[in-house]
């Protein structure tokens, strides 16, 4: 077993190295022995490597950012916490099984594939960043293994899509014991479940990642009665949901990318320009400064486009005295960011952009001070509405009767949204966390109130109409004061006016 990529690279090259100095013996020869060394066909991975690719990881990180020895701690965490579980059911001599596939390559259109996205909770314990693949872990009472499933090398399909892992070095490259190709996941599975009694499989049946997978475990669960099924993806949610320190690293990494993207295009945004260009900015911006691709579809709202929430046209042109939304996040090896600004592109907020824009900062600095109470997010969102409610009724967005149910009916109805969810690997991270538990350090969340005032508004004064604001930054819960991620990119009337006016013509 090869313990490094750096050992398969050395015993990869001596052996080569061997055939090429015992043909090309002399002196004379060693032009010849340059030029054929050139052609040395090094083992090629399917993903970076530190070797392949210094400028992205260190020795020993599997992925940029993340060592070797937190992939193994994840899948133990993973395992002990189902034996903890089993104790709880009382059967000590459950055999246990958890199946995580990969994802699949995604077709536009014939041949034309998506950018690859691997399922977040395999490259979570895997490492690896290729589709096709199957990550099994197994614990026979204290006995935990690990196999990956994976493609075997293939020279034409190569040709096409670049490189693959292969199996050979597959083991050493993840810190699994043992590599297969994924051809043999049936056999080895059938034979694991016909040689233990009782297993317990844990797999996620609900979300089908890999369609021909999905069918062969469902013809099972018909025929294998001595085998019990269960979800994984709450365990694998609540393990992710608490994120490491190198985890958190790249969290701020990515947040910081964001966030300086973000505030550069509002430095070179003005009336006149199109929707699409400032999506085009923040794109750039973002990849210019490493991220691989923004995170999702951004919202780039002129106007009263910041009232259609999901708004991802982006294909009108701004006009002056007109705000602009933009919700834009990106992808830093793996982990994503997720941050809203608003502002005025001629630079000058209006009276009601103002004092509107006024209260969502002051309610979104509030919660993002309540979650040093640790509350739970649901909490956060029914506190929001109070407060927020509260503020709406002070510039008669709501009428000053309204209280209790009503009024926080009311301002939901403004902010028809929830204020935060949980952010990491996917923008709305662990989605099998409940935002009814209370917050922990070392997770991070959003906090995101927005209003938007529909023109068919009936309480709204007209000049209100239309107005969509939303400020959105990503927090780290820890002891004491959270820590706000996305901290350089700016939200106060001052700095945000002052960076808008930077480009204007006149
Ligand atoms: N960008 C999606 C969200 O804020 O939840
Ligand atoms: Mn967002
Ligand atoms: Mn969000």
């Amino acid at each position: 077993m090869f313990s490094s990529v750096k050992e398969i690279m050395k015993l990869r090259f001596n052996y080569l190295g061997y055939q090429i100095l015992s043909k090309y013996s002399t002196r004379s020869t060693q032009k010849a022995i340059c030029d054929q060394s050139r052609k040395i066909s090094y083992p090629t991975f399917g993903q970076p490597t530190y070797l392949t690719h210094p400028h992205l990881m260190k020795e020993g990180e599997v992925v940029p950012g993340i060592h070797l020895q937190e992939f193994k701690s994840r899948r133990s965490k993973l395992l002990e916490r189902i034996i903890r579980n089993n104790s709880v059911l009382k059967n000590p001599t459950l055999t246990h099984v958890v199946i995580i596939p990969s994802s699949s390559t995604v077709y536009m259109s014939d041949k034309i594939p998506y950018v690859f996205r691997q399922n977040s909770d395999f490259l979570y314990f895997s490492g690896c960043q290729e589709p096709d693949s199957i990550l099994l872990l197994t614990a026979k009472g204290d006995n935990f293994s690990s196999t990956i499933f994976m493609r075997k090398k293939d020279a034409h399909s190569e040709l096409w899509d670049g490189p693959r892992t292969g199996v050979e070095a597959a083991a050493s490259l993840f810190g699994v014991d043992q590599a297969l190709p994924v051809g043999e996941f049936e056999r080895f599975f059938i034979s694991f479940v016909n040689e233990n009694n009782k297993s317990m499989i844990w797999y996620d049946s609900a979300n089908i990642i890999q369609s021909e997978l999905h069918r062969k475990l469902m013809q099972l669960i018909k025929i294998a009665d001595n085998q019990m099924f269960n979800c994984p993806k709450t365990m694998f949610h609540q393990i992710r949901s608490i994120k490491s320190k190198a985890e958190i690293a790249l969290m701020q990494k990515s947040c910081d990318i964001a966030s300086e993207a973000i505030a550069k295009t509002i430095s070179v945004s003005r009336p006149g320009m199109s929707e699409h260009q400032l999506f085009a900015t923040v794109d750039y911006e973002s990849r210019m400064r490493g991220a691989e691709f923004l995170a999702y579809p951004p919202v780039v709202a002129g106007g009263k486009n910041a009232c259609t929430i999901h708004y991802i046209k982006s294909n009108q042109i701004i006009k002056d005295g007109d705000m602009v939304l933009m919700d834009a996040g990106c992808e830093y090896h793996g982990y994503t960011s997720d941050i809203t600004r608003t502002w005025p592109t001629n630079g000058t907020f209006s009276p009601q952009q103002r004092v509107l824009y006024e209260i969502i900062l002051e309610v979104q600095k509030e919660m993002i001070q309540k979650m040093k109470e640790m509350p739970t997010l649901d909490q956060v969102f029914q506190e929001m509405c109070l407060i927020l409610g509260k503020k709406l009724q002070e510039i008669n967005l709501i009428p000053k009767n309204f209280g209790g149910e009503k009024l926080v009916a009311a301002a939901y109805n403004y902010c028809p949204h929830h204020v935060s969810h949980y952010l990491g690997m996917d923008v709305h991270d662990t989605g099998k966390v409940s935002r009814g538990l209370t917050v922990q350090p070392g997770m991070i969340v959003t906090v995101e109130p927005g209003v938007y005032v529909s023109s068919k508004n009936q309480f709204a004064p007209p000049e209100f109409h239309n107005l969509g604001i939303r400020i959105e930054d990503d927090v780290l819960i820890q002891d004491g004061e959270p820590l706000v991620l996305s901290r350089k990119c700016p939200k106060e009337i001052l700095d945000i006016e002052a960076l808008a006016k930077e480009n204007q013509t006149s």
